[in-house]
This record gives C-alpha cells, structure tokens and sequence, in this order.
C-alpha cells in the first residue's frame, strides 16, 4: 500500500500534459493534447494524452500508459529508475520513495561495476604488447582506441573477478553484471584473453562488451549476457559516440560489425552503428527514430548479406524508416574495404547506394512476377502512405510495367497481408463483442459508476479475455476514482485497451449511463442467446421453455 501511495504521489504532484510538453510538442485539440508520437516515426500526429485521466495513448503504435510509463518508455529506464526520478523531480523525499530501493541501488551497483571494469581492461591494454600489437595491425589509431574504450582482458580465470573483488562488489553483483560465470570451483571471469569492446546506452553508460579473440579461435567474439540493464536486440553499437553526427547528417549508417563501426568512425563517417551480430530488429530503429528515420544498409556483397539484407528491409518498412543497401563487393567489410580503398572510394559507394526496390529488383533471380511480387509483399509493410505511394511509382518505372497493373497486383497482396495481421493488440471498437469494450469504456470514463455495473454483470461473463482481465482489476482496487494505478500491473494488451479507451472513449459522454444500460442487456441477451443455444442442443424442453420465456420478458424491457 505503501508503493501504491506513493505512485499516486507523483501522479498528483506531477502533470502529464506538462511533462511530456517539456519533451514533445503538443496541441490541444478537443478534449485531447495531440502530438507526433516519440515511440514510432509519423508525420500525422496520432500520439494523444488525456489530462483529466492523466494518460497518454498512441493510436499509431499503441503505447500507452501514465507518466510513468511515459518516462520509463522515453528515457529507456526501469518501473523503478522511472519512479525515483520522478519522485526527485515531483520533490518527494526518496527515502519515502523506496517503492524498491533495493533494485533501483542493484542497477546503479552493476552499472558502477561495469564502468570499473572499463578501467580496468583499458590499463591491460595499455600494459600488453600483445594486445597493442593487435590494436596496431587492425588499424586502429590510438585516438579511437580511447574514444571506444578500447581495453583488453587478460589470460587468466580470475583477474577482472578479483579486482572487482578487492575494489568491494559482491561476486552476485560482479555475476549480475555479467562479467563473471558460476563454474564448479565458484564463478569466473567470463573474458579471457580477448580485446575488450565496450557496449554503451545512448547515453554512453556502459552496459555490456564485446570480445574479440586475439588469434581468430572461436567463438571469434562473445558478448555479455542479457542482464537487467542489457537488451542485446535493442542495443546499437557505437550509437553514443554517433548520436550527434546521425542528428546532423539526418541519416545513419548500419553495419554489421564492431571493427566496421570503429574504423568507419575514424575515416570521418561518424554516424555509424551496428547490431550485435543479431539481425536488425524493431528495438532497434526505436532507439534510432528519435535521431533519424533514414537508414543505410551496409552488407558484405555474398549470399548471406543479401539474405540478411532482405530480413533488414522488411523490419525498415514495418517501422517507417527509409533505407538505401549498399553491397560491398568482393568479400569485403566496411572495415576491410576502407583501409584498402580509403574513403573517397567509400564515399563513393555510399553515393551510389541502391534503393530498397532496386536493391529487391537486382538482387532476386526468377520470373519477373515473382520479384515483383516480392517488391510488393515488402511494400505492404511499409507504415507510411507517402513512402508508400513513392515506392509503388518507382516499382513502375523500373519495371516498365503501368503503376495501375501494379496497385492491382498490389491490392490483392496487401488484402493478403492486413488478413494475416488482423488480430493484433491495437484493435478497434468494432466487432464481434463490442458491447463489452463500450461497457469497459464506460467504466473507465466514469469510474464512479464501476461500483454499479460490477453489480450488475460477473467479469466471468466477458468474452473478450483483455476487458475481463482490465474489468477485475477495476474491481480490485474498490472504490478509487484514480484507476490509473491498475496501469501498474496490467499486461501490454491491457495497456493498450486501457490508454485507447481513457483518450478516445468511443461513446457519447453525455449519455453515460444509456451506453451502460445498452451494454448491459446486449451482454445479457448474448448470454441468454447462448444458454439457449445450449439448452436447444441437449434437447431439454422444460430448459428450452423457461428460457424462452425469460427471452420473451427481457426483450419486453423487464430486468430478470
Ligand atoms: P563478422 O564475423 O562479420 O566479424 O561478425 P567482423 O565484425 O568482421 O570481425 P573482425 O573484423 O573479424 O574482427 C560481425 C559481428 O557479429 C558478431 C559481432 O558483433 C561481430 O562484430 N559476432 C561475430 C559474434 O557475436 N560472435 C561471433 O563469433 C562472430
Ligand atoms: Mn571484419
């Protein structure tokens, strides 16, 4: 109850029109504010914040939520980091705001130790010749070396657990970070003889590494593990240190490896970045969106960088970003290509990059059909009607074939598409129980009259499994007007239902209480329906009767 005190705390003293204003524009409209949504590319607003209900609802991408959800979203934090800086910034002493200090002082714990093992790998590096001679081989300029943190793990079992040790982690915080795994005789350093990459935040907070083997033994690399502070698929290498340069050049350059991003970095492309040996992924052009929504793909020119690249670009569509593919050729990596060829040369490539339709139409062997139909299964992805549009017009005049032949073929594959889609978490009003989500609305518009319709219908009655679930809550949390805080546990289809309704209730306000009523007996007349249908199967007359007659009084307007 404690917790829960508090979360109301902040939400009073804190106003989420005000807040997300200081982070994005806003514009009142109606009962709204309306802005471009932080969280997915758009160029129409669709990002809503409701201030009587103290929500934000994005009808774009569906996220949702409270301040909280807002701060912890926006600055990428934890429930916990979110609330205590909130609680600092609404002047709540923290010390009444330990919803879960102990997690909160875990996390900035590890992060203490992961910057102390940064320490701690650079000055090895600096001490061993072999591993500055590897530096130097691989072309790496001293000055990049200390940009990137550059350091080296030593060969050994227990170096980095020891100093952690002795500079006073516990070994669970030195495991929690991931730097050290449990083994027979107690845990042990997880890098060992390798050349240390860093792996940052946006912020440049370390995170993770990455390690290289000096000799090319496998596993070429490892990484750290996923931990509380390390998603492996939404972290970007290099995106601290190219931040800045994506910002100014509008554009961002994605390659595949740590030494591509480092050694474009030092032949002056700067806004560079890269995976984590996985695929791109959505996680990922979240992080980049707030910088840019245009992408060059940069792939080794073999079957495998084509195939990742196809994988690339359908992600790219999905989240409206635009993107160019650039194959090196001859076996080459941005890396291995630059200190052979330099970078007018490079430059020059990266001029000449190709389209995502040319990249498809160049890349795919078969009938032409076929390769337009693969253009067009990738365009169907696409979020943006404008981009959209552009990319069928270019399908057209490369291929010679009349763009209305194309929006046909195109029709048929998007029907195809938005079928396969249609279920997904951001659903509408409409459909097969829309009585219920009208009644949830209602609810959630006048909590007041929860009390009411909670007695009048059993949340085990609701078919749809997220306004039975949202519906329980509401009952859990009695009488409060604030239902807000049932936010804090909800599941992200919850969420979502949730934040839709609390901005855009889909009923006529003033008529309250005819919707419920009206909700009311169209849930009840389905139950009746059901039982009917029942009862008519097991063939039980007298059963078949009295329902009837229950029928025939509840559609004469008679409650039972
Ligand atoms: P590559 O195999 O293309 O290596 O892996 P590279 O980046 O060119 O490395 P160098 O030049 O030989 O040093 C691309 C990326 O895939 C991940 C790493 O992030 C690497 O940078 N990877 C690769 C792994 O995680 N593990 C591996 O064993 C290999
Ligand atoms: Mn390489």
């Amino acid at each position: 109850m404690k917790a829960d005190r508090l979360l109301e705390d902040i939400k009073s003293k804190i106003d989420i029109v005000d807040f997300i204003s200081g982070h994005i524009q806003l514009k009142k409209t109606g009962q709204n504010w309306k802005g471009l949504c932080p969280f997915h590319s758009e160029k129409t607003p669709s990002f809503t914040v409701n201030q009587s209900k103290q929500i934000f609802h994005c009808f774009g991408c569906g996220a949702g939520g409270d301040v909280i959800s807002f701060v912890s979203k926006y600055e990428n934090l934890s429930f916990n980091e979110a609330v205590n800086l909130l609680a600092k910034k609404a002047g709540i002493p923290l010390t009444m705001g330990r919803i879960d200090k102990k997690a909160f002082q875990k996390n900035e714990q590890i992060r203490n130790a992961l910057a102390e093992a940064v320490n701690y790998f650079t000055e090895r590096l600096r001490e061993s010749v072999p591993a500055g001679e590897y530096i130097k081989n691989r072309g790496i300029k001293k000055e990049y070396c200390e940009l990137f943190k550059i350091g080296y793990a030593p060969s050994g079992w227990h170096n980095l657990l020891k100093h952690l040790r002795d500079s006073g982690y516990s070994d669970a915080i030195i495991k929690d970070a991931g730097l050290a795994v449990s083994g027979n005789k107690g845990p042990y350093d997880m890098f060992r003889e390798r050349i240390i990459f860093p792996i940052t935040s946006i912020n440049g907070n370390v995170v993770a590494f990455g390690g290289r083997s000096l000799d090319n033994s496998t596993p070429k690399y490892i990484n750290s593990p996923e931990t509380v502070i390390f998603k492996k698929s939404d972290t970007l290498f290099g995106l601290y240190t190219a931040k800045e340069e994506i910002i100014r050049k509008d554009r961002v350059i994605i390659v595949e490896g740590y030494m591509d991003v480092i050694i474009c970095c030092q032949y002056g492309f700067k806004n560079v970045v890269a995976p984590l040996g996985t695929a791109l992924t959505s996680g990922h052009l979240h992080k980049l969106r707030t910088l840019t929504n245009k992408a060059v793909l940069v792939f080794d020119g073999d079957a495998a960088g084509v195939a990742a690249a196809k994988r690339s670009l359908s992600v790219i569509c999905q989240n409206a970003f635009k993107a160019k593919v650039l194959l090196l050729p001859d076996n080459e990596d941005p890396d291995s290509f630059l200190r052979k060829h330099g970078d007018p040369a490079f430059s020059e490539l990266m001029e000449n990059a190709r389209s995502m339709i040319d990249f498809i139409l160049s890349v795919s062997r078969g009938e032409q059909t076929d390769i337009i139909r693969e253009a067009l299964t990738m365009i169907a992805g696409v979020k943006d009607v404008l981009v959209e549009g552009e990319m069928i017009k270019e399908l057209s005049d490369k291929t010679r074939i009349p763009e209305i032949e194309i929006r046909q073929e195109y029709k048929n594959i998007k029907n195809k598409t938005v079928l396969q889609k249609s279920g997904s978490a951001n659903k509408g009003l409409s459909g097969r129980n829309n009585e219920e989500y009208l009644l949830l609305s209602a609810v959630i518009a006048f909590p007041e009259k929860s009390g009411y319709v909670l007695s009048m219908i059993d949340p085990g009655d609701i078919k749809d499994k997220t306004v039975a679930s949202l519906l329980n809550r509401i009952a859990d949390i009695g009488d409060r007007k604030d239902l807000s805080v049932i936010l804090d546990k909800a599941d992200d289809q919850e969420k979502i239902m949730f934040t839709k309704l609390s901005v855009d209730p889909g009923f006529d306000l003033e008529h309250v209480d005819r919707n419920i009523e009206d909700c009311l007996r169209r849930i009840e007349k389905k139950k009746l329906d059901e039982r009917l249908r029942l009862a008519e199967g097991s063939g039980d007359l007298k059963l078949i009767n009295t329902l009837l007659l229950e029928k025939k009084k509840f559609i004469e307007g008679k409650r039972l």
